[in-house]
């Protein structure tokens, strides 16, 4: 069980770029928190969180280690760009803090399976912003899978067409599409079949026209292990005919499949009993079945948020706990791997 910090929660903010305002937002509707501290290596960020926040009387700096010491923080925030995240959330196990961050937990998977392992060793509680989960859509298309109503998954697909112009560290990353963006939809193939992965196969290349240094379009095909099998596709630098940033999804099962374009509530199609028994229709008749509305709870950030104080204040594990995030990044590491040796990666 990981220590529960005491009421109202001390907070310190790292990195306080674009992300952190979802993540104050929702912080300053919570009467069991505080903002504390506020970290970045960039003073312009600083003072703007500062005065967009009336902050003004919290300490400030780029040293996290001196910010906890001098707000007496039990929990770090760490929004950063994704290069700093293993050395915050260190600095924070180090100094007893828990930590919330954004996703990707880490650059590598060393880097996750020291900070999981921190963690664990220090009763710390650690979990990993997976926003996409935490949507009313893919609540109903996991139930449609887990009630059966399409027997037996054995594929599930995810296409990602989108051209987003960030500016900033993605167009300078390696594998932008990968470990920045491709993560959600890893994390959430996971989600919707319960599984992990156990291979992956992946083309990584930068098509005409990119605007990213590195890589910004993938195909990368996942054995799971339920046996199922999961093939995504994607670009972030796809203009026009765009999909959803949920991915536009399809699931096949041994007697239905489920559509999902990200936009819209999932629904299934199922084939029709037999008319006659023991006879095998050529194409069956099919019965539409809609995914009903089973979350009540909050959606995206603030979904997830509610989830890890849930967690934190009762001593147990998120559902995002880095344990299990470190899963999905192995997805994501291993397609990297995959893509650079052009070949079919084991991740059991
Ligand atoms: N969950 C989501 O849907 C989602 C969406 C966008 C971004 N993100 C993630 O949020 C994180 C931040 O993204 P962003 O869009 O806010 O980027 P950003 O560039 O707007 O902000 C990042 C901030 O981190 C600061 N920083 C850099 N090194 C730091 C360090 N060592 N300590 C403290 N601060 C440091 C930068 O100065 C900058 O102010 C990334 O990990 C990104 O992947 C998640």
């Amino acid at each position: 069980m990981a220590l529960i910090p005491p009421l109202p929660v001390r907070i310190v903010v790292a990195g306080c770029g674009n992300m952190s305002r979802a993540w104050i937002d929702y912080t300053l509707k919570r009467q069991d928190c505080q903002i504390v501290g506020l970290v970045d290596p960039d003073p312009e960020a600083i003072r703007r969180t500062k005065e967009a926040y009336a902050l003004t009387e919290v300490p400030t700096g780029p040293d996290l280690a001196a910010v906890i010491r001098d707000s007496k923080a039990a929990l770090v925030y760490n929004l950063a760009i994704p290069a700093a995240h293993y050395d915050i959330t260190r600095t924070a196990f180090a100094a007893g803090c828990a930590v919330m961050s954004e996703k990707p937990l880490a650059e590598s998977l060393d880097q996750a399976d020291d900070l999981v392992a921190k963690a664990r060793k220090n009763n710390l509680f650690f979990a990993v912003m997976q926003n996409r989960r935490y949507l009313e859509q893919i609540r109903s298309c996991r139930r449609l899978i887990t009630d059966g109503v399409i027997g037996t998954p054995g594929y599930y697909g995810a296409d990602f067409y989108l051209g987003p112009r960030f500016g900033g560290f993605r167009d300078l990353m390696a594998s932008p599409l990968l470990l920045d963006m491709a993560i959600h939809t890893f994390d959430q193939a996971r989600f919707l079949s319960d599984t992990r992965a156990l291979s992956v196969y992946c083309h990584e290349f930068n098509p005409p026209g990119s605007w990213y240094q590195g890589n910004a379009s993938a195909v990368a095909l996942f054995e799971l292990s339920d046996g199922s099998v999961f093939c995504y596709r994607g670009s972030w630098c796809a203009v026009g005919c765009q999909t959803s940033w949920e991915a536009d999804w399809r699931i096949t099962g041994s007697n239905g499949s489920i559509r999902w374009d990200g936009h819209t509530m999932p629904w299934a199609e199922i084939a029709a009993p037999e008319p006659d028994q023991g006879v095998r229709t050529f194409l069956p008749e099919l019965n539409r079945v809609d995914g009903a509305d089973v979350w009540h709870g909050q959606e995206r950030h603030a979904g997830c948020l509610d989830e890890m104080f849930n967690a934190l204040l009762s001593g147990r594990p998120a559902e995002t706990d880095g344990t299990d995030n470190r899963h999905s990044l192995a997805m994501v590491m291993g397609a990297i791997e995959s893509a650079r040796t052009g070949r079919r990666l084991s991740l059991a």
